[in-house]
C-alpha cells in the first residue's frame, strides 16, 4: 500500500502530492523521508503507517540524504526508540544500526548475483564491505577464503556480529581502502568493490592486488550517456568487460552501474 492511499483521509489534497511514492523498511524499522512541508503532519503520517505494518516498531524520518564516507543518512525518531535491527536477506541475517552503519534493499538481487558468481576455492577481497550484506552471502554458498574491508568502525562490529549469527568465519580489516597496496602482501582472485559515488580511482589501485586472470565486480555510478566512453575507457585500462547491468536509479538520471571486469 503507498503512503498516499493510507494518508488520503487525513491530509489535504495538496499535502497527499508532497509525500514521498515511497519508504523502506529494515528489519522492524521505517524509514521515510517526509518532506519539511509535512513537518506538522510527521506524527500523523508516522501512526498511520504503524497501524498497516504493525511488525514495524520504530518509524524514523530521513532528514537528509546520505552524505560521508559511511554513507549514513541523519535520523529523526518518530515511533519508538531503537535504530538497530536484525533484517534478513538472500538466506542471511544481518543486524546493524541504521543511523551509524549503510544498509540499502536495492543491492539485494546483485548480492546474490555475485555469490553464486564466486567459484569455490577462491580468495575473495570485499572492499566496502559494510555489515557484510555482500560478504556473507558468498561465503555462506562457496567454499572461500574471504576478507572485508571498511573504515567504518561500527560497520566493522556489525560484521563481526553478522558472521556470528550466521555462524560463519571472515578476516576483517578496518582499513582506508586507499592503502590496500600496503595492507595486502597476497593478491585476490576475485575483487567486490561497491564503490562510493565518484570513486572509480580504487578501479585502479587494486591492479596489483588482483591474481592473473582474477575478476572485479565493480559499481560506479553514472548517466546512461557517459556510459559509451567510459566503456571505451575501461577497455583502453586494459580491462575485459565480462558483464554490465544497470542497477537502477539512485537519482534523478543518475544510475548505479556494474561491470563485471577480467584484466587482459
Ligand atoms: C555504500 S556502503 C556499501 C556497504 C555494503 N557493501 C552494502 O552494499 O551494503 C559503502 C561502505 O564503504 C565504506 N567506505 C567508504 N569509504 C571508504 C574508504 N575510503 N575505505 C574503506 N571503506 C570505506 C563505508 O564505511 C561504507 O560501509
Amino acid at each position: 500500500m503507498s503512503l498516499h492511499s493510507l494518508l488520503k483521509d487525513k491530509l489535504s489534497s495538496e499535502k497527499l502530492l508532497l509525500l514521498p511514492k515511497g519508504f523502506e523498511v529494515i528489519g522492524d524499522i521505517a524509514i521515510i523521508s517526509i518532506p519539511p512541508p509535512l513537518e506538522e503532519d510527521k506524527y500523523i503520517i508516522a501512526q498511520e503507517f504503524s497501524t498497516f505494518r504493525k511488525d514495524v516498531k520504530t518509524i524514523l524520518r530521513k532528514l537528509h540524504k546520505i552524505e560521508g564516507s559511511a554513507r549514513v543518512a541523519d535520523f529523526e525518531i518518530l515511533i519508538g526508540n531503537r535504530t538497530t535491527t536484525r533484517h534478513r536477506e538472500n538466506g542471511c541475517i544481518f543486524e546493524l544500526d541504521v543511523t551509524k552503519t549503510f544498509y540499502s534493499g536495492k543491492m539485494q538481487y546483485e548480492r546474490d548475483r555475485i555469490a553464486n558468481n564466486a567459484k569455490d576455492g577462491e580468495n575473495v577481497l570485499v572492499m566496502f564491505a559494510g555489515v557484510g550484506t555482500f560478504l556473507i552471502p558468498i561465503k555462506k554458498n562457496k567454499n572461500v577464503t574471504i576478507t572485508g574491508l571498511d573504515n567504518n568502525l561500527d560497520a566493522c562490529r556489525f560484521l563481526q556480529k553478522n558472521l556470528e549469527l550466521n555462524h560463519t568465519m571472515a578476516n576483517i580489516i578496518l582499513a582506508d581502502a586507499r592503502q590496500i597496496n600496503s595492507i595486502f602482501e597476497t593478491t585476490f582472485d576475485r575483487i567486490v568493490m561497491p564503490a562510493p559515488y565518484g570513486q572509480d580511482i580504487f578501479l585502479d589501485i587494486v591492479r596489483s592486488i588482483l591474481s592473473p586472470g582474477g575478476y572485479v565486480h565493480f559499481y560506479t555510478f553514472k548517466k546512461d550517456f557517459e556510459i559509451p566512453h567510459f566503456k571505451h575507457l575501461l577497455e583502453e585500462k586494459g580491462w575485459n568487460i565480462d558483464f554490465f547491468r544497470d542497477c537502477g536509479n539512485v537519482a534523478p538520471r543518475v544510475k548505479r552501474y556494474v561491470f563485471d571486469l577480467k584484466s587482459k
